[in-house]
């Protein structure tokens, strides 16, 4: 890391270090406003990323939310999955409030997955199918996509704007649902192929301009250094392969992610991991520090703790600095991001878990699969109870609230170069 956040450039990606919502979208947006590129690695509309700033409030399932720097071009990498009717509602809602949506500010990669009405309708049946032990998905179609992915199978954005488009979908319709015989209740209703390709249609209408190869375009911002930002959606103990699984989502929140959707290895200047000052989740597994109480009601009616996507009730605790360890660890996190500072303004005690205790040892990172049975072992402070959200720069925070960001950054190890303490785009602390 060479220069400060606030004067960033070159390849910057922003991550989050836990289970994500931890304001991923306000950081892109402010970092957004020097940013050549801004690049969506992973996810779909699982993710839901809240922008406020002048032109009023967005939450972003599908389009960057660096989408108000008309200087930039934000891109759907090919490993997004795309649902076509979500996009279209966002651009149309951008459109609406006077922001200009072209190719010379969005491209979706022609090589994404489609996410088709099957794969919300598979999520929606797996989950009630698996009851008690259910993950608690968004209910978006996430896994199954990625599942015909995997297996090679499904339509790509680049099929909508093929002539033999009708082909196509009559061929996978017939596929899906010979799968849907041979796995589900036969009960369900059948696909209403007609009402599908007119959709389809309609989106290629809008789309049509902005379906794209990205990868070239990439490649070629890299190698000319302008400034690229990378924007992953979830967190990193949502990962598939090392985050807490089942509890994970279908792709990889990670570095990883962003290398795969981008072939982006080297020459990368700051990964930075954006860590809510308290913690939540949603959906099922495994969350050491969740208060079932007044203490986490509090912290959820403050902090709006919602879900972007499904409206949820988000399970909210004390800052997990084992699970951050973690999460940055497998992340290549090298800085950390605090927001939602302002949240715990009113707190006359605020605790942070410093290490787990499992089997009589203590251990200071969280691997996931000690998460289940990890008790917390708290440091206590006392709380600063003074309102933060007007603060401009960190000398004028309560001291304190400086004492609790040095803490968490000692535990953690990396160093703070963000605090944000309130939604706003000014509402925020170069450090
Ligand atoms: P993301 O998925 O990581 O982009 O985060 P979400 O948008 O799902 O959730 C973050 C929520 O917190 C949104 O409602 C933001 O507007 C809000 N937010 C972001 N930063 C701050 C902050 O510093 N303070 C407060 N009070 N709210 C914030
Ligand atoms: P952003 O980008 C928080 C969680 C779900 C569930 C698990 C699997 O806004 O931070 P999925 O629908 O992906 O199959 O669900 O992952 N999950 C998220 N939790 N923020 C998100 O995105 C999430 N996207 C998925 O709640 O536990
Ligand atoms: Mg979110």
């Amino acid at each position: 890391m060479t220069e400060r956040l606030s004067r960033w450039r070159g390849t910057n990606v922003v991550l989050d270090t836990t289970w994500g919502d931890s304001g991923k979208g306000k950081l892109v947006d402010v970092m957004a406003q020097r940013a050549k590129m801004v690049v969506r690695f992973n996810g779909g509309p699982n993710a839901g990323h809240t922008v406020k700033n002048e032109h009023g409030e967005f939450k972003f399932h599908q389009i960057p939310s660096g989408i108000f720097n008309p200087e930039a071009i934000s891109v759907i990498a090919q490993t997004v999955a795309v649902n076509p009717n979500v996009l279209l509602g966002e651009i149309a809602e951008l459109k609406a409030k006077g922001i200009e949506v072209s190719k010379a500010n969005l491209l979706v990669s022609e090589e994404a997955h489609l996410i088709m009405p099957w794969h919300i309708q598979r999520d929606r049946l797996r989950e009630t199918a698996r009851g008690e032990e259910k993950i608690g998905t968004t209910g978006q179609g996430i896994g199954p996509v990625f599942a015909d992915r995997t297996e090679r199978v499904g339509l790509k954005v680049k099929d909508i704007l093929d002539p033999r488009l009708p082909e196509i979908l009559a061929k996978e319709l017939a596929w899906q649902e010979k799968l849907t015989q041979l796995m589900l209740d036969t009960s369900e209703p059948q696909y209403d192929y007609d009402s599908i390709l007119e959709d389809l249609r309609k989106a290629a209408d809008t789309l049509a301009p902005i379906i794209s190869q990205v990868l070239p375009l990439i490649r070629l911002f890299h190698k000319r250094g302008n400034n690229i930002l990378g924007e992953g959606a979830q967190g990193a103990l949502l990962d598939l392969d090392l985050g807490g699984y089942p509890f994970v989502t279908s792709t990889h929140p990670t570095l990883s992610g962003f290398s795969q959707a981008t072939g982006i290895y080297a020459n990368i200047s700051r990964i930075i991991g954006v860590t809510k000052a308290y913690q939540t989740r949603v959906g099922e597994g495994p969350m050491p520090t969740e208060l079932e109480n007044e203490i986490g009601a509090t912290l959820r009616e403050r902090g709006k703790e919602y879900g972007a996507t499904t409206g949820r009730p988000r399970r909210c605790g004390w800052i997990d600095i084992p699970a951050i360890r973690y999460g940055a660890m497998i992340s290549g996190v090298k800085s950390l991001a605090i927001t939602k500072l302002d949240v715990l303004d009113s707190f006359d005690e605020i605790r942070i878990c410093a290490a787990y205790r499992d089997h009589g040892h203590d251990y200071k990172f969280g691997y996931p699969d000690t998460m289940a049975r990890a008790v917390p072992i708290y440091i206590n402070l006392k709380g600063w109870r003074e309102d933060t959200s007007g603060a401009k720069d960190i000398r004028s925070l309560p001291e304190k609230c400086s004492f609790y960001l040095t803490t968490i950054q000692e535990l953690v190890g990396l160093p703070v170069e963000f605090v944000s303490v309130g939604p706003e785009r000014n509402q925020s602390i170069y450090l």
